[in-house]
């Protein structure tokens, strides 16, 4: 038996030595205790590693090795002494398989308040099979969390995550400013239930680069206050497709602007571009936003802004959307369409949407070309545009 201690002054030595030579201090999550065996939990080590990271005056790195991690649930919170924490990740972090353990926390892993923090590599795996077939059974089941959220965080980076099998969203960006995340691989059956892959809310300046999303949700969804988004190279499907919204939810809320969404290839989701918004009052609004260079490969709405959106009929009927919507261009969008509507602008008849522009649009569906719908929409069409405009 050794003695717990004896850990403890391994890892201090550890730590000496480490600043001594001058490098960015380490902290190996074994050296504080965490057990690659995917069964005992290593909480405690990982929020050791994150407070001794933290807390440090100088650049730090956290070094995940190889092996499965059980974490129950973590806040790794900031302020920290540094701007400049790398968290290098080459193995997995599991959940609970028990939904229970989590329950109605919200979050799995979760970090609040931090700046320059940028996570390289890693696997998370949510194990939400559980809980996704707890609520298809119709009974009563926790809500579920978010296995990665970023709250009110600046300068972050993430490059090479994987997010596996999430109980709810994968990956939240909530209150953040300048979010760069490159390379991240979302997987969830297309039927888990609101398993987005990445939701960004309240956030500017946020940046996802060739990312390939599998989910039963939207592959990106985009929440009120967002601005200065740039998402480009995506691959997404199975999924609900890249959404704007839902906006309009609240009778005062803060709108979407300067959305850049290019070179995106949908397989088989429900949507592709999509645009969406509660049909009830609303001062939120949603402008200028370019969708790119986007293939659509047997999509069921593959162009598409909604704004009568009211799940369950509850709080919206006989109301219509409060949310303006101007300035939205489709350009190059290709492909074939599941259905035979493959562009439908329903808008707000208080709020028309206005400066919407197709250009160099060519959805087929069967094989032959297939049909536009407008309602309360606005704009113009230039170049090949087909089905033919209904603006
Ligand atoms: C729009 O967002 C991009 C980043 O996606 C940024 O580079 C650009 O400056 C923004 N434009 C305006 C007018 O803020």
């Amino acid at each position: 038996m050794v003695h717990p201690m004896s850990f403890l002054v391994l890892a201090l030595l550890f730590i000496f030595f480490n600043s001594s030579l001058g490098s960015p201090l380490s902290y190996n999550v074994l050296n504080l205790g965490a057990r690659p065996d995917g069964k005992t939990d290593s909480t405690k080590a990982f929020l050791n590693a994150w407070a001794a990271a933290c807390g440090s005056e100088t650049p730090a790195t956290i070094y995940v090795p190889p092996g499965r991690f059980l974490i129950s649930t973590a806040a790794f919170r900031g302020p920290c002494k540094n701007s400049a924490i790398t968290i290098r990740i080459d193995g997995t972090l599991v959940a609970p398989s028990d939904y229970h353990v989590i329950g109605n926390v919200g979050n799995w892993l979760v970090f609040e308040s931090v700046d320059g923090v940028s996570v390289y590599g890693g696997t998370l795996d949510g194990q939400g099979a559980g809980l996704w077939t707890c609520k298809a059974a119709g009974n009563s089941c926790p809500g579920g969390a978010t296995s990665l959220e970023f709250t009110n965080s600046n300068n972050i980076v993430m490059d090479g995550l994987t997010s596996l099998n999430s109980q709810m969203f994968h990956i939240v960006i909530n209150s953040c400013q300048n979010v760069k995340m490159q390379g991240v691989k979302v997987s969830a059956s297309g039927n888990s239930p609101n398993t987005d892959g990445i939701h960004v809310q309240s956030s500017t300046g946020v940046t996802i680069l060739g990312s390939s999303i599998k989910t039963g949700d939207d592959c990106i969804s985009i929440g009120p206050g967002s601005s200065n988004l740039w998402i480009e190279n995506i691959a997404c499907g199975p999924g609900h497709g890249i959404s704007i919204g839902s906006l309009g939810k609240d009778l005062q809320e803060a709108g979407v602007q300067n959305v850049t969404v290019k070179t995106v290839t949908f397989t088989g989701t429900e949507n592709g571009v999509r645009i969406k918004a509660w049909g009830r009052p609303s001062d939120g609004f949603v402008k200028g936003v370019l969708f790119q260079h986007a293939t659509m490969v047997n999509v069921q709405n593959p162009i598409v802004i909604d704004q009568n959106y009211c799940p369950g009929n509850e709080g919206c009927p006989g109301q219509v959307s409060g949310v303006k919507i101007s300035d939205v261009t489709y350009q190059d969008i290709h492909g074939t369409s599941a259905t035979d509507v493959a562009v439908n602008f329903d808008c707000s008849s208080k709020n028309p949407c206005s400066g919407i522009k197709l250009e160099d649009v060519k959805l087929t569906y069967m094989n032959q070309p297939a049909q536009a719908s407008c309602v309360n929409a606005g704009g113009t069409a230039s170049g090949f545009v087909e089905p033919t405009s209904c603006l």
